[in-house]
């Protein structure tokens, strides 16, 4: 595994630890590699009424645009979960990972175990609108 994935993963697993998860008591951590080499990172903030609870994806996401602007272009995405096994993000968070990820980003899925997924996005959510191409 290369240093920059390394740093990724612990960065994952320290802002898990901000996490605001009272009701689920589901710690999530993600951060974010973009082209540039930037890292950002963002862990889930839920809520009493539980559809405006935001995902550790989509905090980092959010984060790096404020950050760095509409052009961002995510080149890697790691999630850590404090579980045996590797969690995926869910459908929602793909659909946003979608408008800023190609087909080759990478989406790395760590725990507690020495498990990992590491996919392209491509295969995570297969057949998504070309965001580019309609962009255009
Ligand atoms: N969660 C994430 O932040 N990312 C994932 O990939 C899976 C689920 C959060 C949402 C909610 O706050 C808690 O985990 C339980 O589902």
């Amino acid at each position: 595994m290369k240093d920059n994935v390394r740093q990724l993963i612990a960065v994952a697993k320290e802002i898990s630890l901000k996490s605001y998860s009272p009701y689920s008591r589901f710690p999530v951590g993600s951060a974010i590699e973009d082209l540039d080499g930037n890292i950002f990172a963002g862990c889930n903030v839920e809520n009493l009424a539980f559809p405006s609870g935001l995902c550790a994806e989509r905090t980092a996401i959010c984060k790096a645009v404020s950050e760095i602007g509409p052009d961002l272009k995510v080149h890697i995405l790691v999630i850590y979960t404090p579980t045996d096994t590797v969690t995926t993000p869910c459908g929602a968070c793909r659909q946003v990972i979608n408008e800023f990820a190609s087909p080759d980003t990478r989406v790395i899925c760590v725990c507690d175990d020495d498990s990992v997924l590491d996919i392209a996005f491509k295969d995570l959510l297969p057949e998504s609108p070309i965001i580019d191409e309609l962009k255009k």
